[in-house]
């Protein structure tokens, strides 16, 4: 079956088998290796990709479900090659990494989360979390790269000085 998707911001269109998952699709017919495969019975978190912005495991999915949709992995969070997303640039400077297995879907978890909520609670990012299963248990640094990518965002979106003066100038 013929399944289109729009794959990181591009269209993209593979011949697949109907009993294909999303995450084979992914990894097979259109190379995208970031996106990991684990227990591949839902469990793990390791496959997470988001499908119009939200988390969902590509193992439990047929590519030809996902047909007419948005999907971002981990390939596409970059704003550019060769460069890191703040929420990367997070787990790297706080050690939120350790084998990698799990980074991928952590990141991509993270990230549906900060889209929703810039200011969560611990409590939110350990929910938002909850579905990853990290198996060097680095939860303590993960946690923490999630705060700190937060507070990142957060400063990012406050004006500055400058910005400011113009608004009160008007
Ligand atoms: S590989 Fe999909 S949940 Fe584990
Ligand atoms: S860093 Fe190894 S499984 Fe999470």
């Amino acid at each position: 079956m013929k399944v289109e998707l729009r794959i990181n911001g591009q269209n993209r269109a593979a011949e697949v088998e109907p009993r294909k998952t999303l995450l084979d699709a992914l990894r097979d017919n259109f190379l995208l290796n970031g996106t990991h495969a684990g227990c591949e019975h839902g469990v793990c978190g390791a496959c997470t990709v988001l499908l119009d912005g939200d988390p969902v495991r590509s193992c439990l999915m047929f590519a030809v479900q996902a047909d007419g949709y948005e999907v971002t992995t981990i390939e596409g969070v970059a704003p550019a090659p060769g460069e890191l997303s703040v929420i990367q640039d997070a787990f790297c400077e706080t050690h939120g990494l350790q084998c990698g297995y799990c980074t991928p879907g952590m990141i991509l978890a993270a990230h549906a989360l900060l889209q929703r909520n810039v200011a969560p609670t611990r409590e939110e990012i350990v929910e938002a979390i909850s579905g990853n299963i990290c198996r060097c248990t680095g939860y303590g640094q993960i946690i923490e790269a999630v705060q700190f990518a937060a507070q990142r965002l957060q400063k990012a979106n406050t004006p500055r000085p400058t910005d400011v003066s113009v608004v009160e100038a008007k």
